[in-house]
Order: structure tokens, then sequence, then C-alpha cells
């Protein structure tokens, strides 16, 4: 019973989500692209590739901005949270070498202790988010269940894998969580409030082609 469910979940499902991560990926940005030159030609006109790769990379530096200096430990924690959740998947020596196993591909991988240390900077991220989004009233005011949901969707890749990792007991369990969850996770990017991932170039360099290019202004 339990290896049925290993063999499907680590088998064809790893393909299923890949897939809706890519091609779901492609359909919101392309269609996002389609509605701006439609709609609003404005939009296009405004964007200056100059001023936006100049916002992009001023919000992508920690500290870079006044509303980052504003809030020293949200963005203290927003960007080690970020950093640790694109880096650690990928970096990981159990991912490398499932890759490897599988088309003979590999890279540089973290040490076992550091991948822990990320994964558990991951999960206090989320944690710290979820008391953020329960006690600060400016933003509780525009938070519901999905928000919820979305920050416990985040944190069980992390947790159920650093389970396995130990080799806790219940490993077996463990490891079909994991990566079920890693793959509703993954498929769930372009098609939830994770799509923030594909918007934010466009987005930022929307605004700072606006601030730069029309308001002669910046835009952090
Ligand atoms: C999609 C298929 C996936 C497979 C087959 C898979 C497989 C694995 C395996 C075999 C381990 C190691 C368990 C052990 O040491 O015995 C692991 C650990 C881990 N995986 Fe995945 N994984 C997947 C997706 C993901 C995703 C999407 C994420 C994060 C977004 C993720 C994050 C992690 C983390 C954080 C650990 C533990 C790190 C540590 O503390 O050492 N995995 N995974
Ligand atoms: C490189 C791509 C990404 C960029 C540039 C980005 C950027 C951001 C920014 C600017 C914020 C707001 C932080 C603040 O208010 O100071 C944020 C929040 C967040 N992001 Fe991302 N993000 C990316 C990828 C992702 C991915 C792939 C996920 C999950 C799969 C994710 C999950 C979250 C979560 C959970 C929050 C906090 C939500 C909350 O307050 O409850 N991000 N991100």
């Amino acid at each position: 019973m339990m290896h049925d469910i290993y063999y499907i979940v680590s088998g064809p499902m790893v393909w299923i989500s890949m897939v809706l991560f890519a091609a779901g990926s492609l359909y919101r940005v392309f269609s996002m692209g389609l509605l701006a030159a439609k709609k609003d030609h404005v939009v296009i006109s405004y964007m200056n590739i100059r001023y936006a790769l100049r916002s992009i990379l001023h919000w992508i530096i920690p500290y870079a901005s006044i509303s980052m200096r504003r809030r020293p430990v949200m963005t203290a924690v927003a960007f080690s949270f970020h950093i640790c959740l694109i880096l650690t998947p990928i970096f990981l020596l159990a991912h490398v070498l499932l890759i490897k196993e599988s088309w003979n591909i590999s890279w540089w991988y973290l040490p076992d202790r550091i991948a822990d240390a990320m994964t558990l900077t991951v999960i206090a991220g989320c944690i710290f988010f979820l008391i953020r989004r329960a006690i600060r009233p400016e933003v509780r005011y525009l938070t519901d269940a999905s928000d919820y949901f979305l920050l416990a969707l985040v944190a069980a890749p992390f947790a159920s894998g650093f389970w396995a990792a130990q080799h806790w007991p219940g490993y077996n369990l463990a490891l079909v969580i994991h990566i079920l969850s890693g793959e509703v996770l993954l498929a769930s990017i372009p098609f939830t409030r994770f799509s923030h991932m594909l918007f934010f170039p466009f987005t930022r360099g929307y605004m700072g082609s606006e601030f730069g290019g029309v308001r002669k202004a910046k835009d952090w």
C-alpha cells in the first residue's frame, strides 16, 4: 500500500507537478502580456527597460528602499525566508542525487547542516508571517483563511522534508507527505498568490518605469 503510494507520488506526479508549474507560469505571464497590450496601451508605452531594471535591482537588495528600512525585522525575515525557500530545494544533496539518477546531470550541493538550518529558517519565516497576520490589525484586516492555508502549504514540504532528513520515526510516511506537499506547492505557484514570483519583475518594472520616466522620481 505505502509502496504503491510512494511509486505514484515519486513517479508520474513529479512530472505532472512540473508541467503544471511550467505551463501554468507561461500561461499566466503570456495572458498578462496580452491583456496589457490589448486593454491598456499606456502600460506598454510607459515601460522603460532602464528604469525597470533599476527598480528591480533596488527592490531585491535588502534595505535598499525606505519602506524596507522602516520595517527592519520584516525585511530581515522576508529576505532570509525567500533566499532559503528557493536555494534549499535546488542545492539540497538529496534532490541533486535524485536528479543525477534520473537525468545524469548534477551540480554543487549544500552541506547537510547548512541545508537543515536553511530549512528551519523557512519554517521560522512561516511562523513569523502567521503571527504577524494574526496580531497586526492592518495586516489582519486584509487576511482570510486562504492566507493561512498558503502559509501551511509552504511550511509542509520543509517540515516533512526535515523530518525525513533526520530519519525520525515514521520516515516512510514523512517522505510521502514531503513529496506530495512539494508537488502541490510547486503546481500551485502559477495559480495562487505565489504567482507574485512570476509577476514581481513586471509590477516592479512598471512602477520603476512610471516613477522614473513619467514622474521623474524614484520608487524606493
Ligand atoms: C517533487 C518531488 C520531490 C522529491 C522526490 C523530494 C525528495 C526529497 C528527499 C528524498 C529528501 C531527503 C529525505 C532523506 O534525507 O531521507 C528531501 C528532503 C527535503 N526536501 Fe524534497 N523532494 C521533492 C520536492 C521538494 C520541494 C518542492 C521542496 C521545497 C519547496 C523540498 C524541500 C526539501 C527540504 C527542505 C528537505 C530537507 C532538508 C534538510 O533539512 O536536510 N522538496 N526531499
Ligand atoms: C524570486 C521570486 C520571489 C520574489 C521576488 C518574492 C517577493 C516577495 C515580496 C516582495 C513579498 C512581500 C514581503 C513584504 O511585505 O515585505 C513576499 C512575501 C511572501 N512570499 Fe514571495 N517572492 C518570490 C517567490 C516566492 C515563492 C516561490 C513563494 C512560495 C512558494 C513565496 C512565498 C511568499 C510568502 C509566503 C510571503 C509572505 C506572505 C505573508 O505575509 O503571509 N514567494 N514575496
